[in-house]
């Protein structure tokens, strides 16, 4: 194979050379868009982006959020409002997070009946039934007073997260969410074995249907600072980097992947996506399972700054980091910029 290879490279070596100019020419194909477009390797379909949405208890219409210019929180009105924005320009699918008005050191108010993503499940159901796919973030990061996203503990004089008290109060909320109709539960908290132990109480509980999208490969990275002051979730002490992963590792990814899909996960996650696209590329060779990829608030605010300072065009980079994502190998990607992104596709702005 290898000396067929080496020899047809000579012959057309030696064509060109007789005929004097390069036979070969890679511009040809690249002269206008619709033959650039024909004969593209990625697509991003509108049906494989999610669009993150922040819910705010006692929260009357709409509130800025200052570090992701362009996105909002919602109160549960104005996010019914907000899935039917979506809806109309295509986009199909939501992760919801809840922001509580009342924190404690145990997030009890994340696996409240009447908590504020239960009631948004609920509300977001009943107004849109199937036409939309309901996705919701299983985390304690947003409920706990100290910021963690586990139940903190006092060993031996120093604070830690403790893994098995966290993965009971995981599957309440895991629990509470399918409750309230939930189609996928998300849980971003890097506990180790909480797929599994997520997966016995859905399913104990009659909740077979309820499918796990795990944040599998969850980097400690500094890219989520605008999306802690967006959801009020940063750690009053400490960092996260006791259970988030080393940004210098990618063996570990596989690991993680691996028991995540031994313990019944459904479709897998890695985060952040742009600066792990070589994550996101091995993951997809070594695993047959769908693959999503989140694209993170500072991936979008990076872009967003950018293009306010005029200093790149803002759907081309949004359109190049899409494709990129999709490149690596991700089928779902979640991105802040699905509305607009779809927005444009819809009004002819980019293709
Ligand atoms: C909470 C959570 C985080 C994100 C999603 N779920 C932040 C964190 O780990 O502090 C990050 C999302 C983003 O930056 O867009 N567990
Ligand atoms: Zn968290």
């Amino acid at each position: 194979m290898l000396k067929k290879i080496t020899l047809l490279k000579l012959i057309l070596m030696m064509q060109s050379f007789k005929a004097g100019f390069p036979q070969i020419r890679m511009r040809r194909l690249r002269k206008i868009k619709t033959l650039r477009n024909l004969i593209a390797e990625e697509h991003v379909d509108l049906s494989s982006l999610v669009m993150p949405l922040f819910v705010r208890e006692g929260l009357i219409g709409r509130e800025k959020i200052d570090s992701m210019p362009g996105q909002e929180r919602l109160s549960i009105d104005e996010l019914v409002k907000e899935v039917s924005n979506l809806l109309e320009v295509g986009v199909k699918s939501i992760l919801l997070f809840g922001i509580p008005s009342r924190k404690d050191d145990y997030g009890s108010s994340a696996y409240s009946r009447d908590g504020v993503v239960q009631k948004a499940i609920r509300e977001v159901k009943k107004n849109f039934g199937d036409d939309v796919l309901v996705i919701s973030d299983i985390c304690l990061c947003q409920y706990t007073s100290h910021g963690h996203c586990g139940i903190v503990v006092e060993k031996n004089g120093r604070k830690i997260v403790d893994n098995d008290t966290t993965l009971e109060v995981l599957s309440k909320i895991a629990l509470s969410h399918a409750e309230a109709g939930v189609d996928i539960v998300a849980p971003s908290d890097m506990m180790d074995g909480r797929v599994g132990v997520i997966r016995r109480s859905l399913d104990e509980e009659g909740y077979t249907d309820v499918a796990i999208m795990s944040y599998s490969v969850k980097y400690a990275s500094s890219l989520y600072g605008p999306f802690r002051d967006a959801a009020h979730s940063s750690p009053r002490f400490g960092d996260r980097r006791s259970y988030q992963m080393d940004p210098r590792n990618i063996r570990e990814a596989l690991r993680e992947v691996e028991l995540d899909i031994v313990e019944g996960v459904d479709i897998v996650m890695v985060k952040p996506a742009s600066w792990y696209l070589d994550v996101i590329s091995l993951v997809k060779k070594n695993f047959k399972i769908p693959l999503a990829a989140y694209s993170v608030s500072g991936e979008y605010t990076m872009i967003k700054l950018m293009a306010e300072k005029g200093l790149v065009d803002e759907k081309q980079a949004v359109w190049e980091q899409l494709h990129s994502i999709k490149r690596a190998g991700a089928d779902i990607i979640i991105t802040y910029y699905a509305k607009e992104y779809a927005r444009w596709v819809k009004d002819g702005l980019i293709s």
